[in-house]
């Protein structure tokens, strides 16, 4: 079996991972075995004390490997790992012949994360809006001037409970890169381009979620105004609730995470998430209950779904170069 192995993490690692912090380590056993790890020295300890969204991410990663497999004809056998440590091995695959192609994987190589506002939806995404939800019975989509007010209301609060922690901040900036002058600028993280920043807001958003100017701005009331995404939620044609099982591993969300999020690109839509309106316990009953969504159901986030306005230039990906996401066999 002769397999690409270096494109192989290339195209795995294409898949989206919180705040970019890719987790995910790949380990060749031999030459038709390979383990995903998870690096657990980058795990956010303020935002995802548990680690479930590196759980998330791996199985995003994981499922980016098993479309890559099956656009080479190929497949595997897939073994489940317990494992602990600095680098946790989470799963094994031995590759096998026979993978179906999957029309997801050639979506793989465009999508990525849209944080600015959306063009004016007309009827046409409305229709993919529709399209999506009959693809995907795990997503509830709200649609509407107010149901979007109020959820991007909802999201500004949320968002200004968790801001207001100076550890969960100072997090949060560890993993953004402000100027294409940063070290890591192309390899992790957020980089400015990618969240839609121009150098002037960029170096606005480094100061306002600073340790000094934050509480200042918050005590005259004015880092909600400045933080709000209201206008770029108010601008989507709709928001998804994206809802699984319970019982559902965090792993296995991850995997369906990757799919729902290929299908809303494969209807010619972006999307942005706003995790923190899963993240905040309260808040994500409150969603889950307006919405009718049953107690069996998680919300694993919200995704704010729009088109791409017309002339938007995607910054090129930032991830770490494969060597770097290779561990050694022993
Ligand atoms: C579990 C999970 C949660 C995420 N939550 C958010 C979020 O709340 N806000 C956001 O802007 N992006 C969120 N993202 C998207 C990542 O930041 C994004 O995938 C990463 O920066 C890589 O960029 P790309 O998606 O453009 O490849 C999330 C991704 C994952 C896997």
């Amino acid at each position: 079996m002769n397999v690409d192995l270096t494109a192989l993490i290339e195209a795995a690692n294409r898949a989206p991972s919180v705040h970019n912090i890719q987790p995910t380590r790949f380990r060749f056993d031999d030459e038709r075995t390979i383990t995903l790890l998870e690096d657990t020295s980058r795990r956010l300890l303020v935002g995802d004390p548990e680690g479930k969204d590196n759980q998330k991410s791996l199985g995003a990663a994981f499922e980016g490997l098993m479309l890559a497999l099956a656009a080479r004809g190929l497949g595997g056998e897939v073994q489940k790992l317990k494992g602990d440590g600095d680098l946790r091995e989470t799963i094994c695959v031995r590759i096998a012949t026979g993978g179906v192609s999957d029309a997801f994987e050639p979506i793989t190589r465009t999508r990525a994360s849209y944080r600015g506002a959306f063009a004016k939806p007309n009827d046409v995404d409305h229709a993919a809006l529709a399209q999506i939800s009959e693809a995907c019975p795990d997503l509830h989509i709200v649609e509407g001037p107010d149901a979007l007010q109020h959820i991007a209301r909802v999201f500004d609060d949320a968002s200004m409970e968790v801001l207001r922690a100076p550890a969960y901040r100072a997090e949060l900036l560890s993993w953004m890169r402000l100027s294409p002058k940063h070290p890591r600028y192309e390899r992790d993280g957020l980089n400015a381009a990618h969240m839609a920043l121009s150098p002037i807001e960029a170096l606005g958003a480094g100061v306002v979620l600073g340790p000094k100017a934050f509480p200042l701005l918050d005590s005259v009331g004015l880092a909600e105004p400045l933080i709000s995404e209201s206008g770029k939620v108010r601008s989507a044609a709709g928001v998804a609730l994206f809802h699984r099982p319970v019982e559902e591993t965090e792993f296995e969300t991850g995997r369906r995470f990757y799919r729902v999020w290929l299908e809303v690109e494969r209807a010619g839509l972006a999307l942005c998430p706003m995790s923190v309106l899963a993240d905040v316990p309260r808040v994500a009953q409150g969603l889950l209950r307006e919405n009718a969504i049953g107690a069996d159901r998680k919300l694993v986030t919200a995704f704010r779904i729009g088109r791409r306005p017309q002339g938007w230039n995607q910054p090129p990906r930032a991830r770490l170069p494969v060597d770097e996401l290779i561990v050694k066999a022993a």
